[in-house]
């Protein structure tokens, strides 16, 4: 199995198992994986998405290379389309999700954990986009989302030069969250406090910031309409009582 999904309550845990390729991903893992996030998304048990590598050392250390040398035009724009749309359910799936980068993220590693919409590393993870060095460019998203999530002055520099950097230096410059020991633990505490919040107010939330910096009349509109929901009504009645809101998701 190279896609394993776990529960944890509500919670969804994704791990990319390929360990003798560092998780690289070849067309079954990436399938597998893109089946799985289609389930996820329109899973209503699963409140917060948590993706993961497996073992010590690799998130995820890029597309398969191997599979890729052999590839003309029209295959490899199926394959950017395969890996396009993995990372675009990551990003647009009605609900948060969350990458904990447990080592090596290179490449479409990379864009992945980009994709999602909070990235947690661990001190030992490794950040970039070599495609530079294998005469190619990043093609699952990562020119643009790169430079959403940085701004284009680093995505520039780190797709022209294909540099690697650590942890430290991913922080520094916006492309994680937070560096934290063990990355797992603390990305799943981070989803269970969000497990724990309207889906129908965090759903919204995600909807509206993907649409940034173009939203401002989408969320004025968006705002006063979710007040017909029972988790606003409830959330809101919840604070003038001095009491904790119990979110039923509608
Ligand atoms: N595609 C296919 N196989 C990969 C891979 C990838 N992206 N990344 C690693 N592997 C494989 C290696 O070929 C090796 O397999 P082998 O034992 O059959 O030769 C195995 O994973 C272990 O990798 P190895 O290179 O021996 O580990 P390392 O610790 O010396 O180096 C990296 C780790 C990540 C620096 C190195 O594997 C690397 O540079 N990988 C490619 C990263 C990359 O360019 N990704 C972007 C692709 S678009």
């Amino acid at each position: 199995m190279s896609i394993d999904v776990a529960r944890d309550g509500a919670i969804a845990v994704v791990t990319i198992d390929r360990q003798d390729a560092l998780n690289a991903l070849d067309v079954e893992t990436l399938t597998e994986l893109r089946d799985r996030l289609r389930e996820l998304a329109d899973d209503g048990e699963a409140r917060a998405v948590v993706l993961t590598g497996a073992g010590e050392k690799a998130f995820v250390a890029g597309a398969d290379i191997k599979y890729m040398s052999s590839l003309e035009p029209e295959q490899a724009k199926s394959w950017g389309a395969l890996g396009h749309e993995a990372a675009r359910l990551l990003e647009a799936m009605p609900k948060p999700t969350i990458a904990a980068v447990n080592g090596f993220a290179l490449g479409g590693g990379c864009e992945l954990a980009l994709a999602c919409d909070i990235r947690y590393a661990s001190s030992r993870a490794k950040f970039g986009q070599p495609e530079i060095n294998l005469g190619i460019v990043p093609g699952w998203g990562g020119t643009q989302r790169l430079a959403r999530v940085c701004g284009i002055g680093v995505a520039k520099e780190l797709i022209y030069t294909g540099r690697v950097i650590d942890a430290e230096e991913a922080l520094r410059v916006g492309l994680v969250n937070a560096v934290a020991d063990p990355v797992l633990d603390h990305a799943l505490s981070v989803a269970r406090e969000l497990a724990a919040k309207s889906p129908v107010a965090l759903a919204l939330a995600k909807r509206l910031v993907n649409m940034a910096p173009g939203g401002l009349e989408r969320e004025a509109d968006e705002f006063g309409d979710l007040f017909a929901s029972e988790d606003a009504k409830e959330g809101l009645a919840a604070f003038v009582d001095k009491r904790t809101p119990r979110f039923v998701g509608r």
